[in-house]
């Protein structure tokens, strides 16, 4: 059978080339550059590390945020471009590293672009000319209004490296979106072919359990247009195994793809329960893909509906958040409160109310016995019990029960050993241990944590941010392996009735928590500590608290537990030198 692919090969993209060079330079035409005063800024004052968002006078609406990035002062996009938070409230750093308050997306200020996920799209920057009294930006009407432009992805595949690499990413989620725009950014030609079995481009999976979105073309990051002009090759398919002798990739669809780097990215796959009734009975569900929240959201239906959601960690919360609203929601969890592991105690406890309020009920430090069908449908399910003899009926349920690493299609491979747990063990530039030329990022990646209390532990985080933060490190990799893998501090965050973010990683334990305001009016900031050092720290209500602490902790200069048990607030501490 022939390979299904929904993006052309190179040979077709010549045309779409000549088109787009020729809608550039029409658009060229148009977008004149000219000055633009910036509202009450008499003068250009700012010190390194130091930022002011300002209006621009004569675009209606335009603002941009002038920056003193390492003693260059000119002014960029005034808002992130991952979901356009106010960069003015995040956290520059001396040397001109910009990072976003909400979800840790970090730019170059003098340059605009992305140094860490989660943003794709690049700031654009404006000389600043100060005269008569007055400051002026220079720049187009258009890109000073848009506040963001698109990286430099455009690639005819034509240039030196075609003729040595042949990149090929298995996966097409997080790690493959910022392995390949790490790849092109970067300045890799050569020939790039991604291998996903999800159906569509890369799309936002954080979004699929806090808003329960389904429409494929909202989620998606970019268009098939964006891969075309970067050449990248996308392929519809499952990757069933892989020669890593002979260096190459086979699918499903009969296809041998060859490769001389390798990037798997195959991410996660939910876990069912092995109980009685979980694994025939319809309108039980997991939730990775849209292919998953369609199928939730056609039998929820008119809503008013009976969901339990089994698994209190992140993904059955948010959507217990997420569905609270119109139906009756039960979440069953096996910890005394939700999150514990994660998140300790007092603070899920805390997090545990906000959502009682929300009308969604708990029974917590309960085991699930079975599910048994519904009397109307026996096909369906009507219920779950409880191993206490509970009975909590059921229109739906929904499995939050956690993911196992998708890497079935290496289980019986001869050459690559898996770790326990499914997962691939790689170095700190993730390449795969043992292994030439292959590189494991994202969900499946077992790799060395240096973060505070990590020591180089091994561990594997799921996080959207670490997998594209892990793609953009390959990318670097590949392009020249002399550079050194930039060393990163995992992000991730979580609707909960308010936003939760949280950095660092508790791979080496912690054994107290400093906690300041409130958990339960959702306003704190809590500091996982393990002896005087913080490895990791949760808040709600307090941006820019979380990524303060974690450029502080990538720069090895984290307050200890002692100061914060007096009261320091973290926000206070700056500018950072970078
Ligand atoms: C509902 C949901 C909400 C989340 N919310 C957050 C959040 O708010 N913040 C956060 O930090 N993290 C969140 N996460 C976790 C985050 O999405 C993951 O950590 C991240 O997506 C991992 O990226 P990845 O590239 O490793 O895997 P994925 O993004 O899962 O991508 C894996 C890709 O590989 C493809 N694939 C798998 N097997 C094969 C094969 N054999 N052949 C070809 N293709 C294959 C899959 O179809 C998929 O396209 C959430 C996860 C889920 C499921
Ligand atoms: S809005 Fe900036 S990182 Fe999400």
């Amino acid at each position: 059978m022939q390979t299904t692919k929904f993006l052309f090969r190179h040979a077709s993209f010549s045309s779409l080339l000549r088109q787009t060079t020729h809608k550039r330079s029409f658009s060229y035409t148009l977008r004149t550059m000219a000055d633009y005063k910036l509202k009450s800024v008499t003068s250009l004052s700012l010190k390194p590390g130091d930022k002011q968002e300002v209006e621009v006078e004569g675009i209606d609406g335009a603002k941009v945020l002038l920056v003193n990035a390492g003693g260059t002062i000119q002014a960029i996009g005034p808002k992130c471009t991952h979901y356009g938070a106010p960069l003015v409230k995040g956290v520059l750093t001396t040397s001109g590293r910009l990072t976003c308050p909400w979800h840790g997306a970090c730019f170059n200020a003098k340059t605009g672009d992305v140094e860490d996920a989660p943003a794709l799209d690049v700031l654009p920057t404006f000389k600043v000319t100060e005269r008569d009294g007055a400051v002026y930006i220079s720049g187009d009407e258009a890109t000073i209004k848009a506040g963001r432009r698109k990286p430099n992805f455009k690639c005819t595949s034509t240039g030196a490296a075609a003729q040595q690499d042949k990149v090929v990413v298995v996966g097409g989620g997080s790690g493959a979106l910022g392995a390949v725009e790490g790849l092109r950014n970067g300045g890799y030609d050569g020939p790039l072919t991604v291998i996903s079995s999800e159906g569509y481009l890369p799309i936002d999976r954080t979004k699929l359990s806090k808003a329960l979105l389904t429409d494929v073309k909202t989620l998606q990051w970019r268009d098939e247009e964006f891969y075309k002009s970067g050449s990248v090759d996308w392929v519809a398919d499952e990757v069933t195994d892989v020669d890593f002798s002979d260096r190459t990739v086979s699918t499903k669809n009969g296809a041998k793809i060859p490769y001389t780097k390798l990037i798997l990215a195959t991410g996660g796959t939910p876990r069912n329960l092995p109980l009685q009734g979980f694994k025939v009975l319809g309108n039980i569900f997991t939730l990775r893909t849209a292919h998953d929240t369609q199928k939730i959201v056609k039998a929820i239906g008119d809503k008013g509906k009976k969901i339990v959601v089994v698994g209190s960690s992140f993904i059955g919360m948010e959507v217990a958040n997420a569905t609270a609203k119109d139906n009756s929601v039960t979440v069953i969890g096996m910890e005394k409160v939700p999150l514990e592991r994660v998140l300790g105690e007092r603070v899920g406890a805390g997090i545990q109310k906000s959502l009682e309020k929300n009308g969604v009920k708990f029974y917590m430090s309960a085991g699930v016995d079975k599910a048994e069908p519904s009397p109307e449908d026996s096909s369906n399910v009507g219920a779950v019990y409880l191993k206490d003899g509970t009975k909590l009926d059921a229109d739906l349920v929904i499995l939050g029960v956690g993911v196992a690493p998708a890497t079935e299609f290496l289980r019986e491979n001869k050459v690559i050993r898996l770790e326990d747990d499914g997962s691939i063990k790689t170095n700190e530039n993730f390449e795969v241990v043992g292994l030439k030329d292959v590189y494991a990022i994202g969900d499946i990646a077992t790799y060395p944590y240096h973060g505070p209390g990590g020591n180089g532990r091994y561990t594997r985080i799921e996080h959207w941010n670490v997998a594209q933060n892990a793609g953009r490190a390959v990318a670097k990799n590949i392009i020249n392996s002399a550079v050194k893998t930039p060393h990163f501090i995992p992000v991730f965050w979580s609707a909960l009735g308010s936003q939760l973010r949280y950095c660092g990683n508790t791979v080496g334990g912690w054994d107290d928590i400093v906690l300041q305001g409130s958990v339960e009016e959702s306003a704190f900031v809590a500091y996982y500590t393990s002896g005087e050092t913080v490895v990791a720290m949760a808040s709600m209500g307090k941006d820019p608290a979380m990524v303060q602490t974690a450029e502080l902790m990538a720069l090895g200069k984290m307050p200890s537990k002692s100061e914060l048990a007096k009261g320091l607030d973290i926000t206070t501490i700056g500018p950072l030198e970078a």
